[in-house]
């Protein structure tokens, strides 16, 4: 195994890797914090190629912090449809307001105001810093984590404090001098490209001969995770309720996934619940007003996965005659042409596209 002759050589390896092979992606033509920022936030949970379309969507509509927090947060969730994990969009909104009022509308530049921003991390920190202006930090995502524990062999779980701890320390031992931008992209394209979780290039890697793990045949099972967060089963009986040219909408409220979409009305339950038991639901009468209705059809949709939930969803048409006088709490009547204009779930407009109304 060869030790790297000098500090920086890691770094220059990997930087002609990149020169080469690095992806040409539109957030890396800008050193504008907020247009790094946004493209952080959008890709923090959201693969590249759907992330530069949103990318490009929201430079588009709100090209500098002043117009993102001009914008509604209504108008701010509705281009961020279809992302999903949506506390991104409310922080990215409530991040911009916040700048307008504390900085005057110019991003903030030191590490610790980029960190206190809503929804942003230690990893997002380290990137609008490192990527904007060259701050000498080194950034640690999933990609990152998983070619330094490659090359260094290294059994440390990285979902613990003490592994969390361990790597960040070799990851800014690595950093070059001034070049901390080029650096850090170079290592992350490198994970995602190059060093990738299945079936790693190694047969074609600059870095071969010094990766501890290719010599140790250990490659495949780093880097290596303590354990998963449990999976909470959720069972969700969705009420699509037609009325002439009409249909209910329910907006989410609380603190709870989708925190002001639009959703048809939901009874919910900690377990499945049959079709023929939703007549007998108080949420079910309260959506009909206990009026005759015509059943149009009930389907399930496959399990929609979310980073700690899985949703079982039904999905139940019925067309009433009359709609209630009183509608439960943020229950609103909704012309079905004017739908577009309410931000919805993933699921919900996966079920519109098999099942349009
Ligand atoms: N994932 C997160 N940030 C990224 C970036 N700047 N380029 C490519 N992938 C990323």
């Amino acid at each position: 195994m060869k030790p790297f002759p000098e500090v920086n050589a890691f770094s220059d390896i990997l930087c002609a890797w990149y020169a080469r092979f690095g992806r040409d992606l539109p957030w890396r033509h800008t050193r504008d914090p907020y247009r790094i920022w946004l493209s952080e936030v959008i890709l923090q949970q959201t693969r590249v190629e759907q992330g530069r379309e949103y990318y490009l969507r929201f430079v588009g509509r709100f090209p500098d912090v002043r117009a993102l927090a001009a914008a509604s947060e209504e108008e701010v969730l509705k281009l961020w449809q279809g992302l999903g994990y949506y506390s991104r969009a409310r922080n990215l909104h409530r991040a911009a307001r916040l700048i307008a009022e504390q900085y005057g509308g110019r991003f903030p530049e030191r590490y610790d105001e980029v960190r206190a921003l809503p929804g942003v991390g230690e990893y997002t920190a380290a990137a609008i810093c490192s990527f904007a202006s060259d701050a000498p930090l080194a950034v640690l995502d999933g990609n990152v984590f998983r070619v330094l524990a490659r090359l260094f062999d290294l059994d440390l779980p990285i979902d613990t404090t003490q592994g969390r701890r361990r790597f960040a320390e070799l990851a800014a031992s690595l950093l070059p001098p001034g070049r901390a931008a080029l650096h850090n992209q170079a290592i992350m394209d490198f994970g995602a490209l190059q060093c990738t979780p299945q079936q790693p290039r190694c047969g074609e890697c600059p870095l071969a001969e010094h990766c501890l793990a290719l010599a140790a045949g250990t490659v495949a099972v780093r880097p290596v995770k303590q354990g998963r967060t449990k999976v909470r089963d959720r069972w969700f009986a969705y009420v699509v309720v037609l009325c002439g040219d009409e249909l209910l909408l329910h907006r989410r409220d609380g603190r709870d996934i989708w925190r002001g979409l639009y959703e048809f009305p939901l009874v919910e339950r900690d377990r499945p619940l049959d079709a023929a038991e939703l007549p007998a639901q108080e949420e079910f009468a309260q959506l009909t007003g206990g009026a005759a209705c015509m059943w149009l059809s009930s389907v399930a949709m496959p399990p929609h996965r979310l980073s700690h939930q899985l949703l079982h969803a039904t999905f139940h048409r019925l067309r009433v005659e009359h709609l209630p006088e009183r509608l439960p709490d943020g229950v609103v009547r909704v012309r079905a042409e004017r739908f577009d204009d309410y931000a919805v779930p993933r699921l919900i407009e996966r079920y519109l596209t098999r099942y349009p109304i």
